[in-house]
């Protein structure tokens, strides 16, 4: 399993798999994986020739008041659930790769975005929405897979990825529920 940590080793990794495999899925994620990204991650191994799993805990998506900082962080279990999943790439870029000094360039859906949770969490859809674009450029999958448990921030980035003229496929997974219920 290839393990990269910027867009460029991303994109050129990315141009590798498609060409040698086929059908790219990628399942992006915030690590820390727990059933719902495993079953996401089985989706798209079962349905394409060569998946990427991104660990990116995005600070643009944090309020102020949210913690990033004890935001649960297992990088080494996470890389063992991918190998043992069959993931061909893990794509774990640092924050300075993904914002790098100046950036300035963000992706709103202000009309999807204002309602429910947008409106008590200001600018973490616009965070959301433009980090997976971002993952969106640098591995160029054919099949992205989100879980229906965030189904406002799925819609968001279908959406976006419908205006911007991506070409992914956005799909989403169903809930996976512990015993008592517990999405
Ligand atoms: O659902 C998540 O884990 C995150 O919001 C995502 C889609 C990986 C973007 O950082």
């Amino acid at each position: 399993m290839d393990i990269v940590d910027s867009p460029a080793k991303m994109r050129t990794l990315a141009g590798t798999l498609r060409a040698k495999c086929g059908t790219l899925g990628l399942v992006p994620t915030m690590g820390a994986l727990h059933e719902g990204h495993t079953s996401l991650i089985a989706s798209a191994v079962s349905e394409c020739a060569s998946v990427v799993v991104s660990i990116f805990v995005n600070p643009a998506q944090f309020a102020p008041t949210e913690d990033l900082d004890t935001y649960p962080r297992t990088f080494e279990l996470d890389l063992e659930v991918c190998r043992s999943r069959g993931v061909a790439a893990v794509y774990a870029p640092t924050p300075e790769a993904m914002y790098q000094d100046g950036f300035d360039t963000w992706i709103e859906v202000p009309s999807m975005s204002a309602g429910l949770c947008g409106l008590h969490r200001p600018g973490h859809f616009r965070g959301v929405v433009t980090i997976v674009a971002k993952l969106f450029n640098a591995c160029k999958p054919d099949r992205a897979y989100f879980g229906e448990k965030d189904f406002q921030q799925f819609v968001l980035i279908r959406h976006m990825s419908e205006d911007l003229d991506f070409g992914v496929n956005v799909i989403a997974c169903p809930i996976v529920r512990e015993k008592d219920g517990l999405a």
